[in-house]
């Protein structure tokens, strides 16, 4: 997937503003950036819940239009959005196949070949998820499972996931990371938009970096830091954000050991 040249406003905000960048085969392409970056953006453009005011989009070279959400599953793109909505009183595999049901040759509704399809899309995350398991049961990261799970159905080749972790403990979002791992490996291409930047670069193969709409770099993550990137998201220099880590890990020290002496268990602020 590339794409040339894509802007967007909302009233007074230019949101996306010329963004040129491709998504590879076979690739985790993680996007970061600040809050109102245009992360979130630039997938619901590319999953075709939103149109470009302008740019183009090419898939597999070819100029393409993605107006809705039915086309870009024909043409092989799915999206695992935050919060998706599921019927917490049906099981798994009822929620994996929720309005569009398998149907057999008269017709009617066919909880068996739905219930295999289930099956062997959650052999393919290796996850442990029973397909007969009410979707009340699930802890919060099994059900970010079943929504990437729901993805596979149509076997897409490019699956975009707008914050996949947030919200999970460390050994869910280690789990999702694991999925993504995989995914790539089936051949799969995966854009990523993370906040957290440890998951990013654990799984990530390139980190395109946004800000204030625009694309300010893509760098391979082998070949990158923490500190470059930040300096990136934040548009200050990375001499001052060492400087401004090691200010903050002096703090979270200090902050430690307050609470030892006090004797509470509080968790210390999150460092982002
Ligand atoms: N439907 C909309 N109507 C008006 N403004 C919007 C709309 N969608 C996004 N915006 C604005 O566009 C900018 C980019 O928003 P976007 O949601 O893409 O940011 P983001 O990078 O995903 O941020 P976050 O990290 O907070 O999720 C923001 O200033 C936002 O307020
Ligand atoms: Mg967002």
């Amino acid at each position: 997937m590339q794409m040339d040249d894509l802007c967007i406003r909302f009233g007074f905000v230019e949101a996306l503003k010329h963004i040129h960048l491709d998504i590879r085969q076979h690739e985790v392409l993680a996007i970061v950036g600040d809050n109102g970056a245009g992360k979130s953006t630039l997938v619901r453009i590319l999953s075709g819940l939103i149109r470009p005011d302008q740019g183009t989009l090419l898939w597999k070279g070819r100029p393409t239009s993605i107006p809705s959400i039915r086309v870009a599953n024909q043409l092989g793109i799915a999206a695992v959005f935050q919060g998706q909505d599921f019927c917490d009183n049906l099981d798994v595999s009822s929620n994996l196949f929720l309005g569009k049901e398998l149907r057999d040759r008269h017709h009617r509704r066919d909880d068996e070949a739905m219930r295999r399809r289930t099956r062997q899309v959650l052999q393919s995350l290796s996850s442990p998820i029973r397909v007969g398991q009410p979707m009340a049961t699930l802890s919060l990261g099994q059900k970010q499972t079943v929504s990437i799970a729901r993805t596979l159905l149509d076997n897409p080749e490019l699956i975009l996931l707008d914050e996949p972790t947030a919200s999970l403990s460390v050994m869910q979002s280690a789990e999702v990371l694991n999925y993504i791992k995989r995914m790539r490996s089936e051949g799969r291409s995966i854009l990523m938009v993370c906040h957290d930047l440890p998951d990013v670069f654990a799984v990530s193969d390139r980190i395109a970096v946004m800000r204030q709409g625009r694309l300010v770099g893509v760098l391979p993550t082998a070949e990158t830091s923490y500190e470059t990137v930040i300096a990136l998201i934040s548009g200050i220099d990375p001499e001052d954000v060492i400087q401004d880590q090691e200010q903050l890990d002096a703090m979270a020290r200090a902050n430690a050991r307050v609470h030892a002496l006090r004797g509470t268990r509080k968790t210390l602020p999150e460092q982002s």
